[in-house]
């Protein structure tokens, strides 16, 4: 028998229900979400079975990542769920040719702040006029850490690599605005993180993929 692939993330299976019940209302009712930075690709197999009318297209820039994604994709018979592909944000242009929506859950803080210049450079490019990036994870607002646990959470991050963090949604939400990434909505969640709405705006903005 093959060896089991499948990665469990502890914190995918306690955030999917609360994050779902947000992507049930942003999301569009059909089409083709792309998932940038899918983990162990638990989310994605629980979304596609909650809202089957959108295809769904998981990504990783972890090689290992995207064979646990396919794994759980394999086992869940997730028919909605394209294999996934390698992506990292930061190699533009993405192999990916449509998007409707982009969901990215817990990146940002966990990889350089090149990287979440790259996803809204990457989400400029791809998205059409009111099509949503959601963004989930711990932010900092106002340049000020909400919770302890978010603060302590930080500086456990910035020892493992000095180039991560939890990020300002002010900055953010400045660095998205400049590329015609609009804020729509910010969504308090369980465990002091948020979920963050942008909206690709009718107005061009700066574009860097070809
Ligand atoms: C904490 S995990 C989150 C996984 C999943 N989204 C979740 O919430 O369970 C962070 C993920 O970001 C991915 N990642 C880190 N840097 C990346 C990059 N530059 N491009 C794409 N994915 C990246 C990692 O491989 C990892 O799968």
């Amino acid at each position: 028998m093959s060896e089991d692939r499948r990665l469990h993330f502890p914190a995918t299976e306690r955030n999917r229900a609360p994050i779902l019940a947000v992507l049930e209302r942003v999301l569009p009712r059909e089409g083709v979400v792309l998932e940038i930075a899918s983990g162990s690709g638990q989310h994605v197999v629980s979304f596609a079975r909650a809202l089957p009318s959108i295809s769904w297209q998981p990504t990783d820039a972890d090689p290992a990542h995207v064979a646990s994604i396919d794994a759980w994709r394999a086992s869940e018979a997730a028919e909605n769920v394209a294999p996934a592909l390698l992506l990292d944000v930061e190699a533009q242009p993405w192999p990916v040719r449509r998007a409707d929506a982009i969901f990215c859950a817990n990146m940002i803080h966990i990889a350089p702040w090149s990287a979440c210049l790259a996803l809204l450079d990457g989400a400029a490019s791809l998205l059409g006029p009111d099509a949503p990036l959601v963004i989930y994870g711990p932010f900092r607002e106002g340049g000020a850490h909400t919770a302890a646990s978010n603060e302590g959470f930080d500086a456990s991050l910035r020892a493992r690599d000095p180039r991560w963090g939890v990020r300002d949604l002010d900055e953010v939400l400045a660095e998205a605005r400049a590329r015609g990434l609009v804020h729509d909505s910010t969504v308090r969640m369980p465990a002091n993180n948020l979920t963050v709405v942008l909206r690709r705006s009718r107005a061009p903005g700066r574009r860097s993929m070809g």
